[in-house]
């Protein structure tokens, strides 16, 4: 028997009548998603308010890597909501015990933690840190880069959707190329390892942009928002080797790269890099609003009581969830298992992509991939309408996906880690027939 079981066109009855509501009292702001009113999710299964029944390959956006509501999860927060809501910049058990678990999974070298409420605050946060730390006020940042919503995180980004018609950006931001393996004019990926085409380029860009005030390097392990684009092997090493040898600090936005998504606890171990700062959000609650930076004491240590807080940052409930979620990592082997099914399910879609005229590439490293739709595989011109109607056909037969990218035509694949073969076989069983109706 099936998993997945949506009954009649979406939205359903209920459905309608609440997205009505939805769009009549809350601002209809956001992004492109299918027309589901999610009701209650349990693992890797959303089921809506008008009993129709997902599988899930969106992760509420890489969020909820342990599944939905995971019950030692739900238990953990439970408890701890009903003992304490909130407090502010002092210490509780449930913060000293998330600090302490967290720093015990970070790569050795960041020995402290902060904890924040959202991504765009710990990347914010990491500005601040570079800025403090030098003395100077300039950071090189990535074309395509998605690093939040916020003032500073925005204008670190290299999309326009957070600034567009927002009056200037902060100044002070140099952005030079991501290089895209698939979408690769001027070379950029070529030469590994030094890239020599790559850097003299960025060198250019620094000269003419700079007034020799540089701070620090933030870059994510592979761009997500920008279209889950995986540089070539090697590109951030020297990245990382450049921003050093520049006395620059090097931060690597894990916000949603982090806790196995790519087949490692953290991305940076697949380079086995040594940034000076890691942002931290998404997965580190798995749906409870938390976020993080780590860094090394050294480099905390440039700022003064004070200057880094926030209302939510480090709360018992949030705290609490650091923890569980650690402990479900623990128990359940989830970082092997995304490595494992990503790599089926990757196999499983480039078999799909030969036969589709309309998939120019699918990437991918563990359980975060993406399915480039394009017009025409020899011009690659991009398909977002195509990707649009994958997303309303897919969710019709019961697969719920998003999409991303610069330009708007790739589709998200990037389940809870805890999914099965069984949830496996039947989403991709979906998505083919979805993309082979699209021949037609
Ligand atoms: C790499 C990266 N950094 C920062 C953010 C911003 O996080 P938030 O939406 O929690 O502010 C995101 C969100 O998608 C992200 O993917």
């Amino acid at each position: 028997m099936s998993i997945a079981r949506v009954n009649g066109p979406l939205p359903g009855p209920k459905g309608t009548e609440l997205i009505k509501q939805w769009h009549k009292y809350e601002a209809d702001v956001t992004g492109f998603q299918a027309p589901v009113v999610w009701d209650h999710a349990h693992g890797c299964v959303v089921t809506d308010v008008d009993g129709n029944v997902f599988i899930d390959w969106t992760s509420g956006v890489l969020v909820t890597n342990v599944g939905h509501c995971h019950p030692h999860l739900v238990k953990k927060t439970q408890e701890a909501s009903a003992i304490l809501l909130n407090n502010y910049e002092c210490a509780n058990v449930q913060r000293v015990e998330a600090a302490k678990r967290l720093v015990g999974v970070l790569p050795p070298h960041l020995d402290k933690c902060f904890f924040l409420s959202t991504g765009s605050e710990a990347t914010e946060g990491a500005a601040r840190l570079m800025k403090r730390y030098t003395g100077n006020y300039e950071l090189v940042c990535t074309m395509g880069a998605f690093h939040g919503r916020t003032a500073t995180s925005a204008a670190m980004g290299g999309l326009s959707g957070p600034k567009k018609k927002y009056g200037p950006a902060l100044p002070g931001m140099i952005r030079v190329p991501f290089p895209n393996p698939y979408r690769d004019p001027e070379g950029w990926c070529e030469g590994a390892p030094e890239f020599k085409k790559y850097f003299d380029h960025l060198e250019l860009l620094i000269d003419a942009n700079s007034t020799g005030s540089l701070a620090g390097v933030i870059v994510e392990p592979y761009q997500g928002a920008g279209g889950f684009i995986f540089p070539p092997k090697g590109w951030l090493k020297k990245l990382e080797q450049w921003a050093h040898g520049n006395g620059l600090l090097f931060t690597l936005d894990e916000v949603q790269s982090s806790y196995g998504r790519t087949g490692k606890m953290w991305a940076l171990e697949h380079e086995d890099l040594k940034p000076d700062i890691v942002t931290i959000g998404k997965a580190i609650g798995c749906g409870v609003p938390v976020s993080a930076i780590a860094a090394t004491s050294e480099v905390f240590s440039c700022l003064e009581k004070g200057e880094l807080s926030s209302t939510l940052g480090g709360n018992p409930v949030a705290s609490a969830a650091v923890c569980a979620v650690l402990d479900i990592y623990e128990k359940e082997g989830l970082v092997q298992k995304s490595a494992e099914m990503g790599a089926y399910m990757l196999a499983h879609l480039e078999k799909l992509a030969a036969r589709s005229k309309h998939i120019g590439c699918v990437r991918g490293m563990g359980l975060v991939m993406g399915i480039e739709f394009v017009l025409d595989k020899t011009t690659k011109e991009p398909a977002p309408d195509l990707t649009k109607k994958v997303i309303v056909d897919a969710a019709n037969q019961g697969l719920l996906v998003g999409k991303v990218g610069w330009l708007g035509n790739v589709i998200r694949v990037a389940p809870p880690l805890v999914i099965t073969k069984e949830e496996a076989d039947e989403s991709l069983s979906i998505m083919e027939n979805v993309i082979l109706a699209l021949e037609a």
